[in-house]
């Protein structure tokens, strides 16, 4: 039987693509349950430094599997619920950068997903939304909570509760997903991106990952305060010095990135410290 996801890795950049077109890759626990191993072996043990999640076939996904409802009792929904919701946060507290590239449909919990992801890029011609009242539901993955944060309550009031779909090229308009220039996909716009984050210093990137989500839902001062703390124990790292050597010697900076360097260290410390600050 071919996986539901599958994951490889090529030149730094790690791809995690949902793989069951015949349904648009609607989520069902299967899926869940090789998108969180996957994610665990990503954050813990590959030396890959950013990773696209994709969609394979014609959309990115459509959703959580309706057919996976039918039978569904309110107690298993809630636990299908929770299930989706430990996986997400694996996205959220992954250290590296996680990139959605999304074409087709990214519809309920497919787009839930994407908005877990540090970067979203979006054809044009993408369809994104929150359909579920059209089914009598909710968005159960964080949908009411990040879609508002991200685009404003009122647009993600008309998306939500009219079921309107929006265009990747509005996504893009509003903030909320990067565009695709030329006659890119999305996936060779997020691979671009990609190669460009895993050249950087590996310390900085995390650290960055750590501050910007921050910025979501954490008080100024609380940002503001780690930020610093974290830029004094990244500037003592291996990497910094590479990179300030490097150009001053008009070289390539060639960065190791070792997470157990002071500023990994650091990085864990403030991921903590912000977690206990909320
Ligand atoms: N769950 C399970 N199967 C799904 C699915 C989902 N969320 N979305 C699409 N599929 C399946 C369809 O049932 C169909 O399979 P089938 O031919 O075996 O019945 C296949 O994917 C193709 O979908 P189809 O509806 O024929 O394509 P379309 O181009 O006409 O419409 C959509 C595409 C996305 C508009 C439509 O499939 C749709 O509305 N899907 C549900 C979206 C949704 O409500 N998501 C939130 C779920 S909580």
């Amino acid at each position: 039987m071919t996986d539901v996801v599958l994951y490889r890795e090529d030149d730094g950049v790690a791809y995690l693509t949902l793989n069951r077109p015949e349904s648009l890759n609607a989520l069902n626990p299967s899926v869940f349950s090789l998108l969180g191993r996957h994610m665990d072996f990503f954050a813990a043990e590959s030396t890959a430094r950013v990773l696209i999640l994709h969609g394979k076939g014609s959309s990115f996904a459509a959703g959580a599997d309706i057919k996976h409802y039918v039978d569904l009792t309110p107690e298993r929904y809630a636990d299908f619920m929770r299930v989706g919701n430990a996986i997400q946060q694996k996205f959220i507290e992954c250290p590296k950068p996680v990139i959605a590239s999304v074409h087709g449909y990214a519809l309920g919990g497919g787009l839930e997903l994407a908005l877990v992801c540090d970067l979203i890029v979006a054809a044009p011609d993408a369809q994104l939304g929150l359909p579920e009242v059209k089914l009598g539901l909710l968005p159960g993955g964080g949908g009411t909570q990040r879609l508002a944060r991200l685009i404003g309550p009122i647009r993600a009031a008309e998306v939500i509760m009219a079921a309107r779909r929006f265009s990747g090229e509005e996504a893009a308009s509003w903030g909320l997903a990067l565009g695709v220039r030329d006659s890119s996909s999305a996936l060779e716009a997020a691979e671009v991106i990609a190669r460009r984050i895993a050249r950087q210093a590996p310390l900085p990137v995390r650290a960055a990952k750590t501050l910007i989500r921050t910025s979501r839902d954490t008080p100024t001062d609380t940002g503001l305060a780690v930020e610093q703390s974290l830029g004094a124990a990244i500037y003592g790292s291996a990497d910094a010095r590479e990179g300030i050597a490097a150009f001053v010697e008009k070289r390539s900076a060639q960065f190791g990135g070792d997470a157990s360097q002071n500023g990994g260290a650091a990085t864990s410390q403030a991921t903590s410290f912000l977690r206990e600050a909320r």
